[in-house]
């Protein structure tokens, strides 16, 4: 996959899958599937280091997922996160960070938000760094939202997210998250975009979808979002096979003969 490959897979109507991965393990598992690209996202922080929201994450962060990501899946395409705050500190700060995920092993990066970052994010594309656009809810703006929260409802908030949609392309986006708005909103979005827009909880009519995997696994606990639908009841079957292990030690059943050494 290249980044023509998103632009080809719109044209072509045929919608784009892609997951997050944090690790060498995942990124290897999903390498076997047919998953079309990785999202090293910054949700990280909350899945894998149990921090309270993504503001919590930092590009030490992101850098450590995405090796761990590019060594379990070498040709995958690869999209990791700008992390909280990297692009309002200024042009170098942003290039140093961006420098920092892209020799870590991402192909591009991802930034949420238009607002305030049109320069940078036009010089990272500049500097030969593909970047994928997020708006809609941008989670690392949790505390200014009021929560995770459906955005884009009033015709005039609908067409300002389009309207930001719009320029992201503009400025040379080659894709596009949008993240927990009405259907119809995203469907026009998709409509009126060359870009492929990918969407979470953004209704079908988009040209495609990404999800956490430990959602579509199952494997999250605790409140999972109306929008997930989960593949398999992942933390059942590992408690499950936790609790066997467990009850198989504990009565000398494991290991068997075969499992051990003559
Ligand atoms: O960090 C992340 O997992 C994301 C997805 C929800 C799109 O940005």
């Amino acid at each position: 996959m290249t980044i023509h490959d998103f632009s080809a897979m719109k044209k072509k109507n045929n919608p784009i899958a892609m997951v997050t991965s944090y690790d060498s393990w995942s990124a290897a598992l999903a390498a076997r599937s047919s998953i079309d690209c990785l999202l090293v996202g910054d949700s990280a922080a909350m899945v894998m280091h149990g921090l309270r929201d993504t503001t919590q994450a930092d590009a030490q962060m992101i850098a450590l997922h995405t090796r761990a990501v590019r060594r379990g899946a070498p040709d995958a395409f690869v999209i990791s996160d700008m992390p909280f705050l990297s692009c309002r500190k200024g042009l170098h700060h942003a290039m140093d960070t961006v420098e920092v995920l892209m020799k870590a092993g991402a192909d591009a990066v991802k930034i949420e938000g238009l607002a305030g970052q049109q320069e940078i994010i036009g010089h990272i594309i500049e500097s030969g760094v593909p970047v994928m656009g997020h708006l809609g809810l941008t989670p690392q703006s949790v505390h200014l939202l009021g929560g995770y929260k459906v955005q884009g409802r009033t015709d005039e908030a609908g067409e300002a997210v389009r309207a930001d949609a719009r320029s992201l392309q503009e400025i040379g986006c080659f894709s596009l998250v949008v993240e927990c708005v009405p259907a119809r909103l995203a469907e026009m979005m998709a409509d009126e975009l060359t870009i492929p827009v990918i969407g979470i909880g953004a209704g079908a009519a988009v040209d495609g979808q990404v999800l956490v995997l430990q959602d579509l696994l199952g494997m999250s606990v605790g409140h999972t979002p109306k929008f997930v639908r989960k593949q398999i009841a992942g933390a059942e079957l590992i408690i499950e096979a936790l609790n066997t292990y467990v009850q198989e030690t504990k009565t000398r059943e494991f290991p068997s003969e075969k499992e051990s050494y003559a």
